[in-house]
């Protein structure tokens, strides 16, 4: 096979949705589409049947503009010419600067309000003096109407339609743009084989569901994030996010060229020009939210799984941990801790005795999650949960007199499903105005049973199983066949054109039917489906909050753009294989890219058994998830990290005791994102977006600017191939200096994780313990890396770690530290928090120290201890003690 010429690369698919019919059969369908047919048959991919844009194409109309605005009404060329049916005719193109680096398209019906996705934005406006783009651009050309976006300093067209494929009808809207390069990162929620896209004419469906990570190759997955970054040819950023709720794909083929096909709502994007990769994620996050601030706990480790079916089978997991000296956090309880799965239950055969551990573990340091699942049984009498939400009528409802299961729900129109409990289950909805008050009310009273601190929601797409089906593929034996089934004749479940990407037959299947009515009945399940886990989170963290009075923390399998605002995400059901292994780091660096930095993926693979060395090497890259969680299915070997014996338990201390010393580092990093938006984990090229070969490493990562990690992924491997862009690094444990840009190849035994520190950085430390609440009593530290200047820098936040982060009101303490050549000064900058744990900064280590200084003093020219590593050139630094919140400085000579 060939690869495409460049006419053939501009061919718009006109046979998204069927494309193996015979041809003459397929030539038929195609004219009446008024496409062009002409099979290539000797390169790949190439669409047989595409769009005439003399038929399809929308003109120039009329248009107006003020200032920072144009607004240009476009009409159909031909009216009668359709894809899909239901054109619209007229339609509305605004596009606004909203600020020097945001601007913003959108197009509408002319003349109909449309459904619009309902999640808060912040369009603070800005000064515009000096916008970085050019929006000017416009006009009808062969292919109809097109517009361009321009970076106003390069004039290179970040996005540019002219060749045509805009279609805008009721249930079919499609919109295509050269890109500028063929550097595209992000989109989700999918199981992306690369981190950088490939232009081979893939369809990434997205549309919430209940997949398996690994289910089909593109399959999509539980969350929603219709966004991108592009790194241009000279290394300057952009990004754009389609506020689209709809079942949507995204296509990208060679030209390059990209194609957003969505089947609702309207085409609303905002293009976020950078022009670094940080700077597009914070112009990005102010606008959807910044991300959440977890308390210092959650930044410790995790342990979890489904099916330790009894009380002493989890005690057993926690006690292992903790006696091999494992540092813990927080335990977590799943379905089966439950009575019948039932939320809000706890199984007293089981687990009795249940929530008087929890509050043992607390006394020794360890917090407790429990898992919530959305769905609540029916069928069960005087189940509180249920019944409260019946009486508030809060539940998902089909359209009055539809419903084919009536006489289920007590003559009701409630959507019945099946989800893990043992009966008929109702959805609440979270867009009816009672529902946060009433989830929120049902935390609180569960945690006057069981303290929990944080919660887990998961199956919030909305699952169901066997929709559509027999029966679900666990229903009881003893009930008789019965499943959710949407109509056959609806135009919702049945749209024209379902996004070929989108896993299984109907857009209902594994979910409820598109009919299901919200938001007391002014919303379709068909418009805010992807929206659900969205909507449940800020309830859940909000309930949360009132019952502990701590800030608490939520992760969610569901999310959406925002959701990083109220909570974190877990990657869903991997399996344990060593590509899920790898995968793993390209889905923690998509999310930072969506706004929702607090992430990992299942350690040691979540289906299927696990073994010794692949759950070492995962303990090892899980130690380097910000959401840092060993999590298993049932029925699966045991796989906390204590269950292999000395040697796996050995280097997973070690590799945690390292997580805990730089928490601090850590937690001053999600200030910074808390506060001003961006990322935590980073690829390389996100810090590195100038230098071609970061462009496609997915095997290696950064927290922050400058520590970067690089972990095995293959089994057997006992070395690792380690990129170094340009510029001064160090090897963690040895000191050794690297001058990048280079590849090497490094030694990486089965209990070793390599880590490097970039030069030019200042992380603070604290000596680690079994658990947070033991480590922050311990001594601060520093680890200063210079530059090739000798030049470094970093800062320091500082809180209680759990109280409620209300606008700058809490307590804190913030601290920046300079360094150039042999003097450091570090400056307190804020400084109001008053419970100062009397805790002191009182070792620094500095790497790449040439020679053996005579002596060292502070500002009071007091000497301090220190010992000099020359095999290392490392200097050493202890016998002082600064109060927290005291500035100081130091020198060397
Ligand atoms: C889902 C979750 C998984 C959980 C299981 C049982 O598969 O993704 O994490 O353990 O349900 O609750």
């Amino acid at each position: 096979y060939r690869h495409p010429n460049e006419t053939e690369a501009m061919r718009i698919d006109c046979f998204p949705d069927i494309d193996d019919r015979p041809n003459a059969e397929a030539e038929t369908e195609c004219k009446r589409r008024h496409c062009i047919f002409s099979p290539v048959l000797d390169a790949v991919n190439i669409p047989k049947c595409y769009m005439n844009m003399s038929a399809h194409a929308y003109r120039n109309k009329s248009a107006t503009s003020r200032s920072n605005q144009q607004n240009i009404t476009l009409e159909k060329r031909h009216p009668d010419v359709s894809l899909f049916g239901e054109d619209i005719q007229q339609i509305r193109l605004i596009v606004e600067g909203l600020s020097n680096h945001l601007v913003h398209f959108k197009i509408t019906d002319a003349q109909r309000n449309r459904y619009e996705v309902p999640i808060p934005l912040q369009k603070n406006s800005e000064q515009m003096d000096q916008p970085l783009y050019d929006a000017s651009q416009s006009g009808d050309s062969e292919s109809g109407f097109y517009f361009q976006i321009k970076r106003a300093s390069t004039n290179v067209a970040l996005w540019n339609t002219d060749i045509g494929g805009l279609t805008y009808s009721h249930q079919f809207l499609q919109i295509v743009t050269r890109l500028p390069s063929k550097n595209i990162y992000g989109f989700g929620e999918n199981r992306h084989f690369g981190l950088r896209h490939d232009l081979q004419y893939r369809r990434w469906p997205m549309f919430s569901r209940d997949n398996f990570v690994n289910a089909g190759d593109y399959a999509n997955l539980y969350g929603v994030h219709p966004f991108y970054m592009c790194i241009e040819e000279d290394g300057n950023v952009h990004g754009v996010f389609l506020l689209n709720s709809n079942a949507m794909e995204v296509l990208l083929q060679p030209l390059p060229a990209l194609i957003y096909r969505t089947i609702g709502g309207v085409l609303d994007f905002y293009m976020f020009m950078g022009p670094t990769p940080e700077d597009v994620i914070q112009q990005y996050t102010q606008l959807i939210g910044y991300p959440y601030l977890p308390p210092y706990w959650s930044l410790g480790f995790q342990l979890c799984r489904y099916g330790y079916n009894n009380l002493s089978n989890l005690k057993e997991a926690v006690s292992r941990t903790v006696d091999a000296g494992i540092p813990l956090d927080v335990q977590y309880a799943d379905i089966d801790h439950m009575h019948e799965r039932l939320d809000f239950t706890i199984d007293k055969v089981n687990f009795g005795g249940l929530p008087e551990y929890v509050q043992q573990l607390k006394t020794e340091g360890i917090r407790f999650i429990i898992i919530l699942d959305p769905a609540l049984n029916s069928e069960v009498a005087n189940y509180s949960a249920y019944e409260r939400g019946f009486q508030k009528d809060i539940f998902i409802k089909w359209p009055h007199g539809t419903s084919p299961d009536s006489k289920y729900a007590n003559n009701t129109d409630i959507m019945l499903g099946y989800v893990w409990p043992n009966g008929k289950v109702a959805f609440p909805d979270f867009f009816h105005p009672d529902a946060p008050e009433y989830w929120s009310q049902l935390i609180n009273d569960h945690h006057k049973i069981i303290k929990f601190d944080g919660l887990w929601i998961d199956m919030n797409e909305p699952a169901n199983f066997g929709t559509n089906e027999e029966k679900p593929w666990n229903w009881p034996a003893n009930k008789e066949p019965w499943s959710l089934k949407c109509p056959t004749n609806s135009t919702l479940d049945h749209p024209p054109y379902k996004p070929r990407g989108v896993y299984g037959l109907y857009l209902s299947d594994k979910t409820l039917c598109m009919e299901g009515l919200q938001g007391n009945g002014t919303l379709q399940h068909y418009d805010v489906h992807s929206l659900y886990g969205w909507k449940q989170t800020e309830p859940t963290l909000s309930g949360l909050q009132t019952a502990t009075g701590k800030r608490g923390m939520v992760i969610s399998r569901s999310t959406y753009p925002s959701s990083g605002r109220n909570s974190g995400h877990w990657l869903g059901d991997n399996d344990s294989k060593w590509s899920n292994l790898h995968d793993s780091i390209i889905g923690i660096i998509e999310f930072n890219l969506f706004g929702i930095p607090y992430v990992g993926a299942d350690i040691c693979g979540f289906n299927g058994d696990t073994n010794e060395e692949l759950c070492q090497r995962w303990m090892q890259l899980g130690a380097f998830y910000t959401f840092s969680r060993n999590h298993n299915a049932i029925n699966q070997r045991v796989q906390d990290p204590a269950a292999f014996g000395p040697a796996v338990a050995k280097s997973s201390r070690q590799i945690l005791e390292i997580r805990y010393l730089l928490l601090p580092y850590l937690y001053s990093l999600f200030y910074r994102t808390h506060t001003q938006g961006g990322t935590i984990i980073r690829s390389m090229l996100h810090e590195f977006p100038k230098d071609q070969r970061t462009w496609d490493i997915d095997t290696q990562f950064l927290w922050g600017p400058c520590l970067l990690i690089a972990p095995v992924l293959e089994q057997g491997k006992i070395t690792k191939d380690v990129y170094f862009p340009e510029g001064r690094w160090f090897d963690y444990y040895s000191g050794n200096e690297i001058t990048g840009k280079r590849m090497m190849t490094v030694n990486a035994p089965r209990d070793f994780l390599p880590i490097y520190i970039r030069g030019g950085y200042i992380l603070p430390t604290q000596d680690a313990a079994i658990n947070t609440v033991h480590s922050r009593k311990n001594p601060l530290g520093l680890i200063i890396a210079p530059n090739t200047v000798g030049n470094a820098s970093g800062e320091f936040y500082w809180d209680d770690g759990d109280n409620i982060v209300t606008n700058g009101s809490q307590g804190y303490i913030l601290t920046n530290f300079n360094f150039s050549q042999n003097s450091l000064q570090a400056d307190v900058m804020h400084n109001n928090y008053r419970d100062l744990d009397d805790l002191r900064f009182q070792t620094i280590w500095v790497y790449g120290v040439p020679k053996h200084p005579e002596n060292v003093i502070d500002t009071g020219k007091r000497p301090i201890a220190f010992k000099y590593y020359s095999e290392m050139k490392m200097l050493y630094l202890y016998n002082f003690s600064y109060p927290m919140n005291s500035s100081f400085s130091l020198s060397w000579s």
